[in-house]
């Protein structure tokens, strides 16, 4: 049931939670399926949703459209692999039709990019995000459990050809991993003209391996490029819902970014919801809650039940993801089954 308070919301047209932060991003996961099994997400086992529990292209729209009424400005559509969905550019092509929508972005993991980049950006999309944690073919699949660096240098040398606002490299940091990557990966973003990202390893992976000593922070890889690239000169970002905190270099090569929600947390500024591919609303990605739309997209419930949903969804939002702190629970899904 809803609340009076959450019905004031919706009236309003606005999602702010209980805390005043107001949700403008939608991340939207069309698959939990994926062609890589990088240890920090999936199991090297997995077992995914049958596809029949999974939104359809037009639910999906439907669930947006809703959500857009509500005061979502962007959307990222995330997965598993997304691209792995077929014709995932019909998605983009509906979604980018939607009134008050912003921006549709992606974030990928680029092996299927250099076959659709280009149908991607006709329909409509954005901006690029392209997971990338090492640029040595041994090493690469020593992390993602199978190969295909090539396969992804390929995606990103067509991508950047088809006019992307932006493309950015995501690099997940594990201690004991990722040290003697964060040189070679800084070096080539600088010459591809890339925005490098590095994200402190969070607790959201399968084989539940994670530690807090298996964090390699932000301030440790930005310590290593500095004593490579010389000092980084802090940006002042518009966007204050961005959770990374970007440098650029002094010699003005480009950009670097750090995604630290381990060792600085960034949930007083989220302004950021999830649906799953199997249809159900996150208000975090560490939620043990969810909200079942597609319950209501597949039953008699109309748009109006939706944003109800939604409206409730963002109203027990809790503070923060609580990682470190005495009684943190982690999520049932790993992170391939939430989006990223
Ligand atoms: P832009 O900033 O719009 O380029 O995208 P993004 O950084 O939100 O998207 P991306 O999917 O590339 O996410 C990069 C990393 O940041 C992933 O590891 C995400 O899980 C992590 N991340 C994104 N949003 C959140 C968030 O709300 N909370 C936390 N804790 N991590 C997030
Ligand atoms: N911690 C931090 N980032 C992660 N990603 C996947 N799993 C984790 C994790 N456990 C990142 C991927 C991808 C994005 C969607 O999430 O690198 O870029
Ligand atoms: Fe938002 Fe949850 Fe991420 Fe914190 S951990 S920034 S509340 S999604």
């Amino acid at each position: 049931m809803s609340t009076d308070s959450s019905l004031t919301s919706t009236s309003k047209g606005e999602l702010v939670d209980s805390f005043g932060r107001r949700h403008t991003d939608l991340r939207v996961s069309v698959t939990d399926r994926c062609n890589l099994r990088c240890s920090y997400c999936m199991p090297l086992e997995a077992v995914f949703k049958p596809r029949e529990e999974l939104l359809t292209y037009e639910e999906i729209t439907r669930a947006v459209a809703v959500a857009t009424r509500l005061g979502i400005r962007t959307v990222r559509l995330t997965g598993g692999e997304p691209l792995v969905r077929a014709e995932l550019d019909q998605l983009v092509r509906q979604l980018v039709t939607l009134p008050g929508l912003d921006e549709v972005a992606l974030t990928t993991n680029g092996l299927l990019l250099a076959e659709q980049a280009e149908r991607l950006a006709r329909a409509g999309l954005a901006r690029l995000n392209v997971s990338l944690d090492s640029l040595d073919a041994e090493r690469f699949e020593q992390i993602a459990r199978r190969p295909g660096l090539e396969r992804v240098l390929e995606g990103l040398a067509v991508a950047n050809r088809c006019g992307f606002r932006a493309i950015r490299i995501n690099a997940v940091s594990i201690r004991g991993l990722t040290e003697v990557e964060i040189i070679p990966l800084a070096r080539f973003c600088r010459e591809q003209a890339l925005h490098l990202r590095f994200i402190e390893f969070m607790p959201l992976d399968a084989d539940d391996g994670w530690a807090e000593a298996s964090v390699l922070s932000g301030d440790e890889v930005r310590q290593i490029l500095v004593a490579a690239f010389g000092p980084l000169e802090p940006l002042h970002t518009e966007d204050a819902g961005q959770p990374a905190v970007d440098y650029r270099y002094a010699d003005g090569s480009g950009l670097v970014g750090f995604i630290n929600p381990v060792s600085q947390p960034f949930c007083d500024r989220c302004d950021r919801l999830r649906l799953t591919a199997d249809g159900q609303f996150r208000n975090c990605l560490f939620s043990t809650t969810e909200w079942d739309a597609r319950a209501i997209l597949r039953g008699r419930g109309n748009d109006d039940d939706l944003a109800r949903l939604l409206v409730d969804c963002v109203q027990t939002k809790r503070a923060a993801h609580g990682i470190g702190n005495l009684g943190f629970e982690r999520p049932d899904r790993a992170m391939y089954q939430i989006g990223g």
